[in-house]
């Protein structure tokens, strides 16, 4: 049950009006992100979903495990009516929309990683094309175990609940919580989520490492800044993080 890529199943699942509407259905391809790249002139709201990646990509230039049936490749590709809403933000909102949909105990660690049990469920690799804004989502659903560089790191649906899942009818959840928040987002910004996003972080009131160019801070998390930035206290001193990689010492160590 569950092997199969279904778009039919999706298509029946998916309740949504504009996100995901139009649906790009791939059993293999390199990138997600590369195709709704190289397909930008398509409508905003375009959904790219592959069975299997041959060089799925992760932030930071890493690689991201995309194997035949395990979990979800998927990409939306977006034409935001303004761009000035830093697309981090954006990315915020994504993580808000895929812990939803993961649903369970997922958290997130700042900026747009998932956990679950302290371990990577689902990542989120967000890049510009001219106009279009590219959200790319791994999420780990029926793999049952990882290679051993990052078998202590990551986990899966499966993993954590012994048994498998519909990739379709997680797709379809996400979608419809994507496009609940995009649409408020749009009007009102990231604001307005600013409460649930730090209601789910899993880094608030813990220690964090920031890693800036090979240097290494050590503080507290306290807060996420209004336009969703960590804020650290290193010390008495209240740093705003925008970007870098952020990790929770003691818990969770990829760097
Ligand atoms: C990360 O946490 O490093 C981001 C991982 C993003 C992986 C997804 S899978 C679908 C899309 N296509 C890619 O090549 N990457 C993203």
């Amino acid at each position: 049950m569950f092997n199969r890529f279904s778009v039919r199943r999706l298509k029946k699942l998916a309740k949504t009006n504009i996100i995901g509407k139009d649906i790009i259905y791939m059993p293999v391809c390199v990138s997600t992100n590369n195709v709704a790249k190289e397909l930008s002139r398509l409508g905003h709201g375009t959904l790219f979903v592959a069975d299997k990646q041959t060089g799925g990509r992760g932030r930071s230039g890493r690689s991201w495990e995309s194997k035949k049936g395990d979990g979800i490749y998927m990409s939306l590709l977006l034409k935001p009516d303004n761009l000035t809403p830093d697309i981090s933000q954006l990315t915020l909102i994504t993580a808000i929309a895929a812990a939803r949909a993961i649903g369970g105990d997922a958290k997130i660690k700042w900026p747009n990683d998932i956990v679950l049990s302290s371990r990577k469920v689902c990542g989120i690799l967000t890049e510009l094309s001219g106009d279009s804004v590219i959200v790319g989502v791994g999420i780990n659903v029926n793999n049952k175990k990882f290679p051993k560089e990052i078998k202590d790191i990551a986990t899966s649906l499966y993993i954590e609940h012994s048994r498998r899942y519909s990739r379709e009818s997680i797709i379809a959840d996400f979608l419809h919580e994507f496009e609940v928040l995009y649409d408020e987002f749009s009007k009102s910004g990231f604001s307005v989520f600013r409460a649930e996003y730090k209601k789910l972080s899993v880094n608030i009131g813990r220690e964090v490492r920031i890693i800036k160019n090979n240097e290494e801070i050590a503080g507290t998390a306290t807060d996420i800044s209004r336009d969703g930035k960590l804020v650290v206290d290193v010390n008495g001193e209240f740093l705003t993080v925008q970007s870098g990689e952020v990790s929770i010492r003691g818990m969770y160590g990829y760097a």
